[in-house]
């Protein structure tokens, strides 16, 4: 087949290609589907460039049977052709194949994907193949913009991205159970005196983790470069199927010297709206298909939440709103209580109508790190809550005073010399610093308007689920 300048379906359904129309071209793509007679065939090809399919039109006679017969759904297939108006209204352009090769077959009696309308769980079982659809051609593309523009916002702003260990010998966060990292024999690991498993044999000459969170190191990072963000995946080995939890799920982390908590929130909600336009912006394709297929809502809430200021108020002010609002809950409202997403979403969609910004929780229910407030009995911790989300950003001011930080440390049982190199910036140059941590896939659900958190990353992991 000769060979001929290849060009996306994207750019050929953009309107400038009209300046290409009479030439031809080559595209390369998997079959949709294929419509037709006796005479004509009607190939809808994919590319995932874009959520569109281009149709290509062969007439039968001018092909070889044997080769055409394998154009089916599913087949990956390479056409030279002419680029044409399209007669139909679906499509401003299509291509009269002239010579079509076949790259890979996809036999009909098998192929997972041979028809419309399969559920998103059953696409979770072949998460090797839902890439090939278009939902999650839509959610991969959207996913891919999300990041983007995330890089985009903070690089604009001077913030350095720093990149924090995955494996990491210190669990100071205590965010959740961990996932062990090590290379001695399971079967016949090394013993101490104690009659315990000897970690100085191990790879590290320690126990070691996959990491909960990158702040600890992102402070370290702000408190010399002022600006800094992570941007990495993080683990958590908590068996809680829901669906806004992953075991693993990456984590954006701003850490800001001389930021204080109401700084924090702006940088916080400013982000939010920037991301969130971003995909409006860039995205509207996808988001068109995934508001009609998916969530009617979608577009009207994206546009929503960008245009109204974020309402502020304190964990004891809403604890009084849940506790008045008559409303039944599963877990009983008091002050001191975790907020359930039950709580979160009443105050989010049924009192304000809006994204609430939480502040000043209870220290007893939050990190060591955070500030604590002169009233000794709470924090400045700051919990973003989003409509159909829950909890989207957590974060804080830092604690910066060296003995106020060790006092936590001791009253919350961590031991000092896991957190040694932490407290040192507490005793040499401390500043004030306030950093926080968005949810990526949490961020993505949202903009997506999917309603489980497994059908925004390709490869979910989640507690008996590492097959892909
Ligand atoms: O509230 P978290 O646990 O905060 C931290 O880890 C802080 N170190 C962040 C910081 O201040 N730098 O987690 C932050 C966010 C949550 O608000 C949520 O969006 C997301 O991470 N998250 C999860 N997303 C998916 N699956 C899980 N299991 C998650 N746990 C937290
Ligand atoms: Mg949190």
């Amino acid at each position: 087949m000769e060979k001929l300048i290849r060009y996306s379906v994207k750019k050929l359904l953009e309107a400038s290609s009209s300046q290409l129309v009479g030439t031809e071209i080559n595209i390369k793509g998997w079959v949709r589907t294929r419509r037709g007679n006796n005479t004509l065939a009607f190939i809808a090809v994919n590319d995932g460039s874009i959520v569109h399919s281009i149709q290509v039109v062969a007439e039968l006679e001018n092909f070889d049977e044997s080769t055409i017969k394998l154009v089916t759904t599913g087949s990956c297939i390479s056409v030279n052709g002419i680029l044409v108006e399209s007669p139909g209204k679906e499509q401003s352009v299509e291509i009269q194949a002239r010579h079509i090769e076949v790259y890979g077959t996809a036999d009909a009696e098998t192929f997972p994907l041979q028809k419309k309308g399969h559920t998103l769980e059953f696409l979770r079982e072949i998460a090797h193949l839902r890439p090939r659809t278009n939902t999650f051609g839509s959610v991969l593309r959207i996913r891919h913009s999300l990041a983007f523009a995330i890089h985009k916002f903070f690089n604009d702003k001077d913030f350095f991205y720093l990149h924090s260990p995955i494996i990491t010998g210190s669990d100071a966060e205590g965010a959740g159970a961990m996932f062990r990292v090590t290379t001695l024999d399971p079967h016949n690991p090394p013993m101490n005196a104690e009659g315990k498993i000897d970690f100085t044999q191990d790879f590290f000459g320690k126990e070691t983790n996959l990491t909960v969170s990158g702040q600890l190191e992102g402070e370290l990072g702000a408190l010399a470069l002022s600006n800094i963000y992570t941007f990495g995946p993080t683990f958590r080995a908590e068996n809680s199927n829901t669906p806004r939890h992953l075991a693993e799920f990456w984590m954006i982390e701003p850490e800001m010297a001389f930021y204080e908590i109401q700084d924090n929130m702006d940088l916080a909600e400013e982000c939010l709206k920037y991301i969130i336009r971003y995909a409006l912006d860039h995205n509207f394709a996808d988001l068109e298909f995934l508001n009609k297929m998916y969530d009617k809502e979608l577009i009207e809430r994206l546009q929503s939440v960008i245009e109204v200021d974020f309402i502020r108020l304190t964990y004891t002010e809403a604890v009084e709103i849940l506790i008045k609002s008559g409303q039944k809950f599963e877990f009983k409202v008091e002050w001191g209580i975790d907020l359930q997403s039950e709580h979160e979403r009443y105050l989010v969609e049924k009192h304000f109508g809006k994204p609430v910004i939480l502040t000043d929780y209870p220290r007893d229910i939050k990190a060591f790190y955070m500030k604590q407030n002169d009233d000794g009995k709470t924090v400045r911790a700051m919990d973003i809550l989003f409509p159909k989300i829950g909890e989207i950003i957590g974060g804080s001011q830092r604690e910066e005073n060296y003995d106020k930080l060790l006092n936590r440390i001791h009253e919350m049982g961590i031991p000092e010399k896991d957190v040694w190199w932490y407290l040192d910036t507490r005793r040499y140059g401390t500043a004030p610093h306030s950093g926080f941590g968005l949810g990526f896939e949490r961020l993505v659900l949202f903009v997506t308007g999917m309603a489980n958190i497994r059908d925004v990353i390709p490869f979910p992991r989640t507690p008996n689920n590492a097959e892909f």
